[in-house]
């Protein structure tokens, strides 16, 4: 049931659909209170291509409606295989014992579970019965829930929220209190653990975001561990942020993510990009206050540790793209507009330039003001300004200026070489980068034993000195992606370093298991090839597996016939993007 508001007389009814929708009926029902039949009056429904992300769902309202008037839509439809809706099998799930349903709206993926406007650019509101099976439990991004009788949940989310930030999950999950607002969901075989990592770490976050931010409007702050296809690291679906179960590292080393969902309950969904082409303004953003709230809990040094490793993901994905791609301007543009089948698919922009250009943009921005607590307080403004809104940069950056007026009158938007126009429409590496050097305490150590490991002969007295057994996770990553960077390595320096660090090399970790599994196909270390595999049959974040992909496919015939197996029996359990991104490396014809 849509409850519409005409903006402008005489406008034409198209929702976003998806030819995995199957639309049976859709009926105009009458005015609430007044006269008429209350199955409503059907309406003549057309789906019409638009794009090979979704379609268009027409709908011919009986006579032109007039500027501001209410109209209330009843459709009647069932939601199937579409990528925005994942049904996972009993083997597919952490138990093995019952399927699973879940959803991912974000970006365009919601229009193949329920017809709307799927734009960022619209915000409402939404209510949800749920009726599942006994044993199951529902979960949705809602501000409250109730378990009525007959295993149904009724849902309400009372603040306006974009499309892409309704979501639903099926399973047999349960859950446990970790802090006062906060509780976390998992299988049941998974919940001492997950309970274990985040008891009591949550609110400290919570209360830190309040304090720079402002106030928390979403009520509670759940976290649900999902399966191991879950294709991200974490979903900001608000009051529910959605996880991997890869989080589940035994020691809180990768709460980064979680203080990351976290920051966008303000950056992204309170103050929302209006479109997909500025996705950097929810991302930029959140990394920014991810880093703020880091820095705060856990200090300057380890924030700019944790942000060297960032740079280092940039830095990689501009040399694997080119630095003048493109897709790394933080502008993006989605659709050329003179056809639409040529139009860029929003998911097919996700990569780290809106995460990490975004990230040096807004400190950039703070380095022109000069003056951390200002900064914050002109973040907090912002958000204040433009809550439960949708924006572009334009606001962003016209909201900026009209808060700093001298910084204005100096005309910080045109000094050469920073221009924000370069900025945001200028593809490449950042103009300005933040200084990190209050990390080099935790940096040198880990750059010094990547120089030792890279040299001719090993000087093994100089590495036997060194002790990693004390270093963060963090790190071990920054001095992995030293070692890959410096790879191949000579002949022979790898076993040695496998062998010296099992820490490393059998790592349970998963950012340690990715690295170490590129550095092991870098260097072709065939005697542990089996570990990629091991790493890919268990999980599927995106941004693990097709940096793995794209690893084997560039190396030697060996390593491509490894992807080719480790495809064929890992696809089925992939989500269908990552499936198709992976079959595009492979040379398999996947979707775009
Ligand atoms: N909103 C993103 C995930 C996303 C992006 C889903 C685009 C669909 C389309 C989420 O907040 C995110 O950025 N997750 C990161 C966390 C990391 C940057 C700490 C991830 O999954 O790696
Ligand atoms: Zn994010």
């Amino acid at each position: 049931r849509l409850e519409l508001r005409c903006e402008r007389a005489g406008a034409e009814l198209r929702l976003d659909a998806h030819p995995a929708l199957a639309v049976s009926r859709a009926a105009l029902l009458p005015p609430p209170g007044g006269p008429g039949d209350a199955a409503g009056q059907a309406l003549p429904v057309e789906s019409r291509p638009f794009a090979s992300y979704g379609s268009a769902l027409h709908i011919a309202l009986p006579q032109a409606p007039r500027a501001g008037q209410l109209l209330t839509l009843l459709i009647d439809y069932e939601a199937g295989e579409g990528p925005g809706v994942c049904w996972l099998s009993p083997e597919q799930t952490a138990g093995k014992q019952k399927p699973y349903m879940y959803t991912q709206g974000q970006a365009v993926l919601n229009r193949s579970f329920f017809p709307c406007f799927d734009t960022p650019s619209v915000k409402f509101t939404y209510s949800a019965t749920v009726k599942v099976p006994e044993g199951f439990t529902a979960v949705m991004s809602a501000t409250s829930w109730e378990k009525q009788k007959d295993n149904t949940f009724v849902f309400k989310m009372s603040q306006p929220i974009p499309s892409y930030l309704i979501a639903l999950v099926v399973g047999d999950i349960v859950s446990a209190d970790v802090g006062p607002r906060s509780r976390v969901w998992a299988e049941p075989c998974l919940i001492e653990a997950a309970k274990k990592e985040y008891d009591g770490v949550i609110e400290e976050f919570l209360e830190v975001g309040e304090k720079l931010f402002g106030p928390y409007v979403w009520g509670r702050y759940d976290i649900l561990f999902m399966p191991p296809s879950f294709p991200f690291g974490g979903m900001e679906n608000p009051c529910l942020t959605f996880v991997t179960p890869c989080l589940l590292a035994g020691d809180r080393s990768l709460v980064d993510v979680i203080i990351h969902e976290i920051s966008h309950s303000w950056f992204g969904n309170l103050v929302t990009n209006a479109t997909w082409g500025e996705f950097w303004l929810n991302e930029g953003f959140t990394m920014y206050a991810q880093r703020r709230i880091s820095t705060e809990v856990y200090g300057l040094p380890y924030t700019c540790l944790e942000a060297a490793t960032g740079r280092a993901l940039l830095r990689q994905h501009m040399d694997a793209t080119g630095e003048d791609h493109p897709l790394n301007k933080l502008r993006v543009v989605i659709e050329p507009g003179f056809c639409l089948f040529l139009g860029v698919n929003p998911d097919d922009t996700y990569n780290e330039t809106p995460y990490e250009k975004g990230y040096c943009f807004v400190s950039y921005l703070a380095h022109l003001v000069g003056n951390q607590s200002k900064f914050d307080a002109f973040l907090q403004a912002y958000v204040n300004r433009f809550k439960f809104q949708s924006i572009t940069a334009d606001d962003t950056l016209g909201f900026f200026l009209e808060y700093f007026p001298d910084l204005k009158e100096k005309g910080v938007d045109s000094i050469p070489g920073f221009e924000f126009d370069r900025w945001l429409n200028v593809a490449g590496w950042p103009p300005y980068l933040p200084d990190l050097s209050p990390g080099q305490q935790l940096m040198r150590p880990a750059d010094e034993l990547a120089e030792l490991w890279a040299a001719d002969g090993l000087n093994m007295e100089a590495i036997e000195a060194v002790d990693i057994m004390g270093w963060r996770t963090y790190q071990l990553v920054y001095f992995l992606d030293q070692v890959l960077q410096k790879s191949p390595l000579p002949e022979g320096n790898v076993e040695r370093l496998s062998k010296m660090y099992p820490k490393i090399s059998k790592a349970q970790n998963a950012e340690l298991r990715l690295r170490w599994c590129q550095i092991v196909l870098k260097n072709n270390l065939e005697a542990e090839y089996s570990k990629v595999k091991d790493f890919l049959h268990s999980q599927g974040k995106q941004k693990y597996t097709l940096p793995l992909y794209r690893a084997m496919w560039g190396g030697s015939e060996a390593t491509r016939a490894l992807a080719m197996e480790i495809f064929s029996a890992t696809a089925p359990q992939l989500h269908v993007n990552v499936q198709n991104y992976v079959k595009k490396i492979l040379g398999l014809g996947g979707a775009e």
